[in-house]
């Protein structure tokens, strides 16, 4: 109640303030756009996209989720309304400016630094130029703690756009020809 006097209070009970109105639920509107996705909380509890994803050049690992509503997907087929994914992104423990690896030949995971998420929705992703159109896809990154980071998101598109024939999914035949073997 930012200076609000007794009357002023008064009237915004008879006609509603904004400022006196209960602080809004922190939940992603209808139509999100990039960088308003709700954090998905319980992603780890969800399928494997792909796990250990090598990334030497990024100094990262890289491991990847997809909710069950895209599980469900078969290969050659998109990705429905409803599918998000989220990819974890762990640096990798440097030896100076290398990155290390293990026994395994493998990057060793350190903290994780960032959460990368995708998701997408019936007419998502219609407020961008057409060159960085991706599907009905929006794009949203958050911090470990899971608080939302204000990537340039126009570079996630930028990366991800050329890939229509996967649904804009970097690793998609990956991801079925590696669900089939398993
Ligand atoms: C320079 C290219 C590039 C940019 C920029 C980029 N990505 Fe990606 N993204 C990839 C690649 C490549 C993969 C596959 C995993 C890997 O190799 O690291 C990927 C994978 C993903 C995945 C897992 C699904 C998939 O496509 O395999 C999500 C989710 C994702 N990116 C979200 C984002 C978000 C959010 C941003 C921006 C904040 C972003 N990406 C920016 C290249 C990019």
């Amino acid at each position: 109640m930012k200076k609000c006097g007794l009357m002023l209070a008064a009237v915004c009970m008879l006609w509603g303030c904004s400022e006196m109105g209960t602080a809004p639920a922190a939940k992603a509107p209808a139509k999100p756009k990039d960088g308003e996705l709700a954090y998905p909380a319980d992603y780890r509890t969800w399928p494997k996209f792909l796990s250990e994803v090598q990334r030497p050049d990024a100094k990262q690992i890289r491991e990847l989720v997809v909710n069950q509503a895209g599980a469900r997907t078969s290969q050659g087929q998109m990705f429905p309304s409803g599918t998000v994914m989220v990819m974890e992104l762990y640096k990798a423990k440097m030896n100076g400016e290398v990155p290390e690896t293990g026994a395994d030949g493998k990057l060793i995971k350190g903290d994780l630094a960032k959460v990368f998420v995708m998701a997408k929705g019936d007419g998502w992703g219609q407020d961008v130029p057409d060159n960085l159109k991706n599907g009905n896809w929006v794009f949203s990154a958050f911090g470990p703690d899971g608080k939302a980071l204000a990537e340039d998101f126009t570079k996630c598109r930028a990366c991800h756009a050329p890939l229509a024939a996967k649904d804009f999914v970097h690793r998609y035949d990956e991801y079925f020809d590696k669900r089939i073997a398993r």
